[in-house]
């Protein structure tokens, strides 16, 4: 995570007012793919990059929005905010404004700085943490507090309605209520969720492979639509089947015929990973790491075959780690088509996994990947600058 107190002096010298400052985690994804809009589970954990957003208040009416990624600023009135996403860096933290709006919130004027350093387009959920932070800064200065999942729902709604991403609520809601050193297996029927400690001697090792993914793109839609036509077909014959959680491999049996071939493969993924999710949470929670490596391989040989949201680079990546000292369980994690591998490796062995790793797959796809050795972090915070304060 980038370092609070340099986001707080580029705030102070560019708006000249004191910030408040949050901070919301990206995630990485362990178990359960494309399974969160089928009300199905998924195994997160939050990770330690982070979206950081700085506010202050302003008087003037003005909502200023400032991003040190992009190191561009973009002015709106408060009572006068875009009413439609416009395919601009803003459009995550003015969807973000349009939910609270909705919800019967007065926008005030105010200064936002944002600063993150979630790889962008890596599957790491840049955009639930920008999302997140930028909702945790404004409900400050609205005095309005949510509970986890409502404020986990509101920044979904603000991709589905306002973005037009058709994500699923995985990644907001690891980003709002992970735990350090535990992933989340959440069931995304009811917004339960049971947390899973992670072995101290593990470590999460995400390998990029440089391959750029978006949820907005056409193919996370095409899937989510195939998944639903799945669902559609076994709903004829069983109506009280309205998501495919609810759905088995003894329907597919059934009346898989009538699907079209890409639909059955999509939802015989989407019904059987629901299984190897709650699986590998009852075998990290029984200490059988062995287990929860073959769900992982297990999965990404569905999200790679019957799903098909694969590529080459991911599937070499997670080919390459089989027999480095140390893993445990490897699989492509997040929307799909791209983006990061996670490998659950033992800690000791972690740097040497994370440096071969990079050598194979540089050899072999001529790309020099970006290999991360993470921790589970904790969700989205205020991060507290108190003694910093105090020197100033
Ligand atoms: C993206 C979406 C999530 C989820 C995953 C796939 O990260 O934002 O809602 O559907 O893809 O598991």
């Amino acid at each position: 995570m980038h370092d609070p107190a340099v986001l707080r002096s580029m705030h102070l010298a560019r708006f000249k007012a004191e910030p408040a400052i949050f901070a919301a985690p990206g995630r990485v994804n362990l178990i359960g793919e494309h399974t969160d809009y089928a009300e199905g589970f998924v195994m997160p954990a939050a990770i330690d990059f982070a979206t950081l957003a700085a506010i202050s208040r302003r008087s003037d009416g003005k909502v200023v929005i400032y991003s040190e990624n992009f190191g561009k600023e973009r002015v709106f009135e408060a009572d006068a905010l875009p009413p439609a996403a416009n395919g601009h860096w803003s459009d995550y933290p003015l969807g973000v404004l349009s939910i609270l709006a909705e919800e019967g919130h007065r926008i005030p004027g105010f200064s936002l700085c944002l600063w993150g350093d979630v790889p962008l387009g890596s599957g790491l959920s840049s955009s639930a943490a920008v999302e997140v932070a930028t909702a945790l800064a404004v409900l400050s200065l609205l005095g309005a507090r949510y509970s986890g999942p409502a404020l986990a729902r509101f920044c979904q709604r603000a991709e589905n309605e306002f973005v037009g991403a058709n994500c699923g609520i995985m990644d907001q809601f690891i980003s709002v209520n992970g735990e350090e050193n535990h992933a989340l297996l959440l069931d995304c029927r009811d917004l339960s969720y049971k947390l899973v400690p992670l072995p101290h001697d593990t470590a999460l090792v995400i390998a990029n492979t440089m391959v750029k993914h978006a949820v907005s793109g056409s193919e996370y839609t095409t899937r989510r639509a195939e998944v639903e036509d799945a669902c559609a077909v076994i709903a004829r014959h069983r109506p009280e089947v309205r998501f495919l959680r609810d759905a088995t491999v003894e329907d597919l049996e059934r009346w898989g015929a009538e699907m079209a071939p890409n639909a059955l493969k999509r939802a015989r993924h989407v019904i059987t990973e629901n299984q190897r999710t709650v699986a590998a949470a009852e075998a990290l929670l029984r200490g059988d790491l062995a287990g929860t490596g073959r769900l992982m391989a297990a999965a990404h040989r569905s999200y790679s075959h019957d799903f098909e949201a694969s590529c080459p680079e991911a599937d070499a990546m997670v080919e390459l780690a089989q027999d480095l000292p140390g893993l445990i369980g490897a699989r492509l994690t997040g929307g799909g088509f791209g983006g990061c591998t996670i490998n659950l490796v033992n800690r000791k062995d972690a740097p040497a996994f994370a440096e071969r790793l990079a050598g194979r797959y540089e050899a072999q796809v001529g790309i020099r990947p970006e290999i991360h050795i993470c921790r589970a972090s904790g969700g989205a915070r205020r991060v507290e600058l108190g003694a910093l304060t105090e020197r100033s």
